[in-house]
């Protein structure tokens, strides 16, 4: 990779107010948007193989299950103005030695958490590590690098609590900060479980300021809990000593109309969409993150995925998931896959300013 990529990228990272100006959906300086370009084949990728990932979730190991076409597998992310670096897992360890990364969301989070420790194992596998999970925290260590990479399952981020009246979705209550107070690098994910109803839906009301709500417009109440997020990220972090990023929305496939296909899914993908064939727009989702986004005071670094991942339809289990042929899974993504780019922009945000940062 050049000394020119290498600078792009300090260009792009240099200091929050340009991590604001990224927020606000200007172009950075230097030209160079990472999340701006196009997937290209890359016979170098995938970064590895799920199969020498001991700890890798069988819901995500999609030729473990017994996917057998590999296209999806080598394609990497070219942004139209610079080179994303290629992720090199013993630069990662050694930037980023005693230091502790948290993943906050839901099964995407876990994904990525996924991804990421898959990624790091294939550079040190022989790195003494420790893997628990005690409730909803997952904690995974490397021991002699004293680095510690976890995933806290917290599908809405806001508060859930039991009542006499139900399970309460407090859209203005955040109290499980606790669990990721001290954590040097937060990576906050949340929109699917906010579309759940019925049977899956996990709360029976909605509370909102002295309101209490049996239902309400589902992306009205993820903007409203975003924001109790982002009352808390202006107001608790250090931005000297505390990166937060937003892992953005990722975009499932299960309606092929989004791309032309009525009726379609997932299912059977070995392409991926060209940049015309996608024309469901913008993520309203996505929208109400960057709105948030735009009215912050602390830097946020925004992993702009949802554009670029949309093209991605061929990057899902879709049967080769944990549900095997009775499931049809066009949300997670197939590791190794489309999630390691989402760690390689992570990995980009994080090493080269690395000093100015922690
Ligand atoms: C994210 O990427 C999309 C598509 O490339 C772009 O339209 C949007 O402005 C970007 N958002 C930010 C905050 O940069
Ligand atoms: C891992 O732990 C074992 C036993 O504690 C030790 O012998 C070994 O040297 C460690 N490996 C590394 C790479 O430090
Ligand atoms: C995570 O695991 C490491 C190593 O076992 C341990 O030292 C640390 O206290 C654990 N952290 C949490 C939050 O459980």
């Amino acid at each position: 990779m050049g000394s020119s990529a290498t600078l792009c990228v300090a260009l792009f990272l240099l200091l929050p107010p340009l991590l604001l100006q990224q927020a606000r959906g200007k172009p950075p300086l230097g030209g160079c948007d990472f999340f701006q370009g196009k997937w290209v084949a890359d016979a170098s990728y995938p970064l590895y193989d799920a199969s020498t990932c001991p700890f890798v979730q069988k819901e995500f190991d999609c030729l473990g299950n017994g996917r057998s076409d590999k296209l999806y597998l080598s394609y990497r992310w070219q942004p139209s103005g610079c080179l994303l670096p290629r992720f090199n897992g013993e630069e990662f360890l050694r930037q980023l030695r005693g230091k502790s990364i948290m993943f906050v969301g839901d099964s995407l989070s876990l994904n990525q958490w996924q991804s990421l420790t898959c990624m790091l194992h294939k550079f040190a596998p022989s790195a003494n590590y420790t893997l628990t999970t005690v409730g909803g925290l997952s904690n995974f260590t490397f021991m002699e690098h004293g680095l510690k990479i976890m995933f806290l399952r917290k599908v809405f981020i806001v508060d859930i609590i039991d009542t006499k009246m139900g399970r309460v979705l407090k859209l203005n209550s955040i109290d499980s900060q606790k669990m990721w107070e001290g954590i040097d690098v937060l990576i906050f994910n949340s929109w699917h479980w906010w579309l759940h109803a019925g049977r899956k839906q996990p709360w029976d009301l909605i509370e909102d300021g002295k309101s209490t709500y049996k239902d309400m417009n589902r992306l009205v109440a993820f903007e409203k809990g975003l924001r109790t997020w982002a009352k808390w990220v202006d107001k608790s972090v250090d931005p000297s000593r505390i990166k937060v990023f937003f892992q953005g929305v990722s975009p499932d496939h299960s309606d092929g109309k989004l791309w032309g296909e009525i009726g379609g899914t997932c299912g059977g993908k070995t392409r991926l969409l060209d940049g015309l064939e996608y024309s469901g727009g913008p993520h309203p989702a996505e929208q109400a993150v960057e709105r948030v986004l735009q009215g912050m005071s602390k830097p946020v670094y925004l992993l702009n995925i949802t554009t670029l991942s949309q093209l991605r339809v061929d990057g899902h289990p879709s049967v080769y998931g944990s549900g095997g042929h009775r499931g049809m899974d066009c949300s997670h993504w197939c590791l190794a896959g489309v999630p390691d780019t989402w760690n390689e922009f992570l990995y980009a945000a994080l090493l080269p300013n690395n000093k100015h940062h922690f």
